[in-house]
């Protein structure tokens, strides 16, 4: 199984905001509807051994997780407006600190990246750390940030893990996964 770990600075935790407004109003929530296709979406076929989880921390209930489990996954379409979709409703039903699925495939829960440092090892990507050829074997598991970088908070928690890069170039997180993604298929 491998992970990917989004840090969604403002993105909404609640599920008021409005579709056609993801990068304004819903605090960037595109950036990380996209890194959702990224770690799914195959042409024709999904990737069933891929785990994703958004850490959200916006307004109003900060923080809370959605995990998406490509294994169980049903009704995501590739636009940013289905993963969206199923976002919202992942924050419109009552969470308590475990999972609770929403459709299928999504879940949510309250907490945010501590808990899931408690939960998994994790490499954290960063275009300064490692080069991604040079490790093998490579990890499962990794955090990225949004549009923003990582705060200083977070920076303390994640201070002691590997750092990963997946190139010479600063990319947008979705492009990182593919990236990875794609590393990882050629070694399989
Ligand atoms: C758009 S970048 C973050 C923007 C950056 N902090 C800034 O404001 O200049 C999104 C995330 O993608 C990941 N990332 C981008 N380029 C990368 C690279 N070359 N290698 C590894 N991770 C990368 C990092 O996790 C980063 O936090």
């Amino acid at each position: 199984m491998k992970r990917f770990l989004v840090i969604g600075h403002k993105a909404p935790t609640a599920g008021e905001f409005a579709l056609n407004d993801l990068p304004g109003g819903a605090g960037r929530l595109d950036v990380l509807c996209r890194s959702v296709n990224s770690c799914f979406f195959l042409s024709h076929d999904l990737r069933r051994d891929v785990e994703c989880f958004l850490v959200l921390l916006g307004e109003p209930n900060p923080p809370k997780t959605i995990m998406i489990s490509g294994e169980d996954v049903r009704h995501l379409n590739p636009d940013e407006r289905s993963a969206g979709s199923l976002i919202k409703k992942a924050l419109n039903i009552p969470c308590g600190n475990k999972f609770t699925e929403s459709t299928k495939g999504f879940y949510v829960r309250n907490g945010g990246l501590k808990e899931l440092l408690e939960e998994y090892e994790f490499a954290v990507l960063d275009e300064n750390g490692t080069d991604i050829r040079d490790i093998s074997p490579m990890p499962d598991n990794y955090i990225l940030s949004d549009h923003m970088n990582f705060t200083e908070e977070e920076e303390l928690l994640i201070k002691d893990l590997p750092k990963i890069s997946a190139g010479p170039k600063v990319l947008h997180a979705d492009h990182t996964i593919i990236t990875i993604l794609n590393e990882s298929d050629r070694r399989e």
